[in-house]
């Protein structure tokens, strides 16, 4: 038997090492090199459709056969939504997601779902006993028929397994607790999870299974073992929101068959995860009345538009510098629009504090939310309530002027549903925009006609 060689490869910046390092000399991360076996022999090369032995042509590509992407809907809406609109036919999905925040669950729901259709769901734990996991299907509902339970870690069984009952979806949980016999090192490192992965990977292509892999995140949030996870997969999902709070994000950040940043929206009760169909309702069901500061603007969260509350609180300056915080927005970003503020529309900030505050544990990363930012502070720093059915949007620039936001239309649609009356919305949007009936849109081409419009504007202060 051939001795296997092995190599150190520092995850960050992939710097080879003979032996194991502290600290990478390349790129200075500390304990960043992990043990790699130098060729894995036996993973046989993905098969490729030759014709007559000249290798693969290269094809116009009008003259590629248009094949749509199978897709089998999974049964719960939010996570279709996600997936782009359903699970497609040997596509590989990473999950990820701190512990406890219900990956597991979902995904037992999701194998409830697949089996009740009549498909076979082969469910891989490497974490839990197979009891344990009927426990939990129990409690979700699962039928007996077509989900099967395989309580594992060593990747040659779980490929017998596969070849045995040829399932249609396929979960792991979690691909950090896998192994190939053929590698030294422990599971959870570099190697072993990227061999492993683009094992499944490559007998979920071979057998068109849709696999689901549960990632384990580190500290600072990004899923445990290599960056290459991320590139091999065909999507990546990651579950946010507080332990504390019932309330869960699915949010996709790669996906080849859908948009990414699309979100979906659960709540963590006793007999699992339910969907959350209206989610702007949720956002707004906390909402402080009579109280300044607080403005609802409509955001978009891939190709669904929420309505949601920024909060501003602005207080006079007790020591010598103004202090200024955010949750939900780019601080930076608040940095620029209170220099807007106090430059265009002639409101004194540069003596008070300022901290923004997003409602729900959104995060606003889209231009539409300068308005809303401007006109929470001003309205705090005039104690000047908003009537409760307006709602603001608008891109800020540095002169003050009001630019267009994109999607105005399902944005005004979505204000009318939740019952707001009156919308500010950059001139140049109201332009071309049919306002929707019962909606009132007040055009402003510049952040000082907005506040004029809002109330907030004091002539004697006023300067242009
Ligand atoms: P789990 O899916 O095991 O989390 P993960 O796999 O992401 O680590 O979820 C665990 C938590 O969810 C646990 O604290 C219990 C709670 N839970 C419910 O509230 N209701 C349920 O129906 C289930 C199955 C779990
Ligand atoms: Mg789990």
């Amino acid at each position: 038997m051939p001795k296997v060689k092995t190599k150190y490869v520092c995850s960050e910046c992939g710097y080879t090492a003979a032996k194991w390092l502290g600290k990478c000399p390349d790129c200075g991360s500390w304990n960043t090199l992990n043990e790699e076996v130098e060729a894995a022999a036996d993973v046989p090369p993905l098969k490729q459709k030759r014709a007559s032995g000249a290798g693969a042509p290269a094809l116009p590509i009008g003259d590629i056969p248009d094949e749509a992407a199978s897709r089998t809907g999974t049964g719960i809406n939010e996570l279709d939504r996600v997936l782009g609109g359903g699970v497609v036919e040997g596509s590989m999905v990473l999950v990820g997601g701190d512990p406890g925040i219900g990956k597991s669950t979902l995904l037992t729901q999701l194998s409830a779902n697949v089996s009740r259709m009549g498909e076979t769901v082969l469910y891989v734990s490497g974490e839990e006993s197979a009891r344990q996991i009927k426990l939990r299907a129990n409690r979700l509902g699962a039928e007996k028929t077509g989900f099967y339970v395989l309580s594992e870690n060593d990747l040659s069984i779980i490929e017998a397994r596969m070849q045995e009952i040829s399932p249609r979806v396929m979960i792991v949980d979690s691909i950090q607790t896998m192994y190939r016999t053929d590698i030294a090192s422990a599971p959870g490192s570099v190697s072993q999870v990227r061999e492993c992965a683009s094992r499944i990977m490559y007998l979920a292509k071979l057998s068109a299974c849709a696999v689901f892999l549960v990632g384990h995140v580190t500290k600072d949030g990004s899923i445990a073992g290599p960056r290459v996870l991320e590139h091999m997969v065909d999507a990546v999902l990651y579950f946010e929101g507080d332990r504390s709070s019932q309330y869960r994000i699915l949010r996709a950040v790669k996906n080849r068959f859908g948009s990414v940043n699309e979100l979906g929206m659960f709540e963590m009760t006793g007999s699992g995860m339910k969907e959350v169909a209206n989610a702007s309702e949720l956002l707004l069901s906390e909402r402080a009345h009579d109280a300044s500061g607080c403005v609802v603007m409509c955001a978009m969260e891939g190709t669904r538009p929420l309505l949601t509350d920024v909060q501003a609180l602005v207080t006079p300056t007790v020591f010598g510098n103004p202090r200024r915080m955010t949750q939900g927005i780019d601080l930076g970003r608040l940095f620029m629009l209170l220099a807007v503020i106090e430059k265009r529309a002639a409101i004194t900030l540069y003596n008070q504090d300022v901290y923004i505050n997003v409602a729900g544990g959104l995060t606003l990363d889209e231009p539409a939310s300068d308005l809303a930012v401007c006109a929470a502070a001003a309205s705090s720093a005039r104690d000047i309530c908003l009537p409760p059915d307006w709602a603001v949007m608008g891109e800020v620039g540095l002169a003050g002027e009001l630019r267009a936001i994109t999607h105005a239309d399902r944005r005004l649609n979505e204000c009318v549903r939740m019952g707001f009356k009156h919308v500010i919305l950059p001139k140049a949007n109201t332009r071309s925009l049919k306002a929707p009936e019962g909606l009132d849109v007040h055009g402003a081409d510049t952040l000082f006609d907005a506040f004029k419009i809002l109330g907030m504007y004091r002539p004697k202060a006023a300067a242009k």
